[in-house]
């Protein structure tokens, strides 16, 4: 049997990511991937929901362009032809990524695979009823989303009346009243999409706010924003049941339904862990996730864990940096993933951004800080480019130090504009020398500036 320097289990961002490395590095390296190269990212998650979301902005902008003096009369999008758009776009990516794994020359097999054991030369795999050996594995398996035992929530993914990620981006029919139940990234993602494209869509949350553990002021932006345009917001709204119409839920001590041709499951997502052989030579999982610790290895020797499958931040940006910094370990290059200055973004219209602590993070953890908010009419890019726009950036920084500890922003190019924040956050800028940086004029991110400015 050929011995491999590396098997990674899993080729989505961490996994596809950390193979190339590792060949670049000299490993000899296999990767498996059951499905498609890309994994949820690709496939069935950041790329697919930003190009519907793009085809949404267009068709957004075409409505409102009288405001701007422009008509676009008759504007209409064709959901199925977005669908179809984004079917080429996720193709074209997924070859795009085969391509330079071969050319880094990655063995891919494209099949599940399985952790058998192992014995004195490495870590046995099987697929497909072939047996493979390496010195060392990574597991980059990914996550599935959550459909928790809610009374007629499974039947209802099982009949196609309730969706997850995965199959609502293959749907290619408007529902009328989309109910979605969770207010986090997917869901407001997806509401965003529904609810410009024309459906009338419902979020229940359960907590007493959307967008999770964004800054409390700027998702409290993004609802009202959503409001204005007819999206229902259901918060601290406990979910009984789903039937064939709709869904049942608890609010105010009442008894409530909200009818719906479809209904979103968007409440979070489990690491995968289950019968990928992690027993069978005793990696540590706790609460679904394999446990690693900064520099991605898991309490076994010679394995290591990035990704989702680790269930710290699920985000794909993060894979990308765990895969990289397990493969710098294994080649002894030390590195460490700083959890703390990853940025996240929600792809709204208006898009959301944020890096590190937020208002409540520094209450909850007793931090000595001030906050700043500062409106994006300070910019006058912003100002030409968003009629009524009411977007913000939020600056935290810590008082003895001087330096930014968060940066927080709704508005458009936030997306675009976080990783500066990111880099400030992670170097531990100080305010005097970020105010000596200069920003392009006109701008949305000379905002910061203005902010750091006012401090
Ligand atoms: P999430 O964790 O972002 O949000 C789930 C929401 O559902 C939370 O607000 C939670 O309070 C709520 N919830 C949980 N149980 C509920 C119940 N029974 N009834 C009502 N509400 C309930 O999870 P989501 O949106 O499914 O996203 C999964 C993962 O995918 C996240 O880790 C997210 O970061 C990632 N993702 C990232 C994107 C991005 O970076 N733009 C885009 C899409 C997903």
């Amino acid at each position: 049997m050929e011995l491999y320097d590396l098997i990674v289990l899993g080729g989505g961002p961490a996994g596809y990511n950390a193979a190339e490395r590792a060949a670049e590095e000299g490993l000899k390296t296999l990767l498996f991937e059951g499905r498609a190269l890309g994994g949820v990212c690709l496939n069935e998650g950041c790329i697919p929901t930003k190009t519907l979301l793009y085809s949404a902005k267009i068709y957004d902008y075409a409505k409102h362009g009288p405001e701007y003096g422009v008509s676009f009369d008759g504007a209409k999008i064709d959901h199925k032809a977005v669908v179809e758009r984004k079917g080429r776009v996720v193709k074209m990516l997924v070859g795009g990524i085969g391509a330079t794994l071969k050319k880094a020359g990655v063995t891919v097999v494209s099949e599940n695979a399985k952790i058998t054991g192992r014995d004195g030369e490495g870590f046995t795999v099987a697929a497909a009823g072939t047996e493979y050996k390496a010195k060392k594995l990574l597991v980059c398996t990914g996550s599935t989303a959550a459909v928790p035992p809610i009374p007629g929530l499974r039947e209802s993914v099982a009949s196609g009346f309730a969706k997850t990620n995965r199959e609502i981006l293959e749907m290619t029919t408007v529902p009328k009243k989309l109910v979605v139940i969770g207010g986090g990234v997917i869901g407001l993602e997806m509401a965003s999409y529904f609810n410009s494209i024309g459906s009338k869509v419902t979020v229940i949350e359960m907590l007493d706010h959307i967008a999770g553990p964004t800054d409390r002021e700027i998702s409290s932006i993004l609802q009202k924003n959503y409001m204005k345009r007819g999206v229902e917001f259901l918060l601290q709204a406990k979910v009984t049941s789903v039937e064939k119409d709709g869904v049942c839920f608890e609010k105010d001590g009442k008894a409530q339904k909200a009818e719906a041709d479809c209904v979103l499951v968007s409440i979070g997502r489990r690491a995968m862990t289950a019968d990928i052989g992690l027993e069978t030579i005793g990696v540590k999982v706790e609460r679904g996730a394999i446990v690693t610790n900064e520099r991605c290895e898991t309490n076994i020797a010679g394995v290591w864990a990035a990704g989702d499958v680790n269930g710290k931040l699920m985000l794909a940006h993060t894979a990308y940096r765990e895969g990289e910094v397990a493969v710098n370990n294994m080649v002894g290059k030390r590195d460490e993933v700083h959890y703390e200055s990853i940025p996240s973004v929600i792809y709204t219209n208006p898009e959301v951004a944020s890096v590190g602590e937020t208002s409540e993070s520094v209450k909850e953890k007793g931090l000595d800080a001030k906050t700043l908010s500062v409106t994006l009419k300070y910019s006058g890019r912003y100002v030409a480019e968003n009629e009524g726009g009411d977007g913000i950036v939020k600056l935290i920084i810590d008082k003895e130090h001087r330096y930014l500890i968060g940066v927080h922003m709704i508005g458009n190019y936030a997306s675009e504009i976080i990783y500066g924040a990111a880099m400030m956050v992670e170097k531990k800028m100080r305010v005097d020398n970020i105010k000596k940086f200069v920003f392009p004029h006109p701008s949305v991110c000379e905002v910061i500036r203005e902010g750091i400015f006012q401090i």
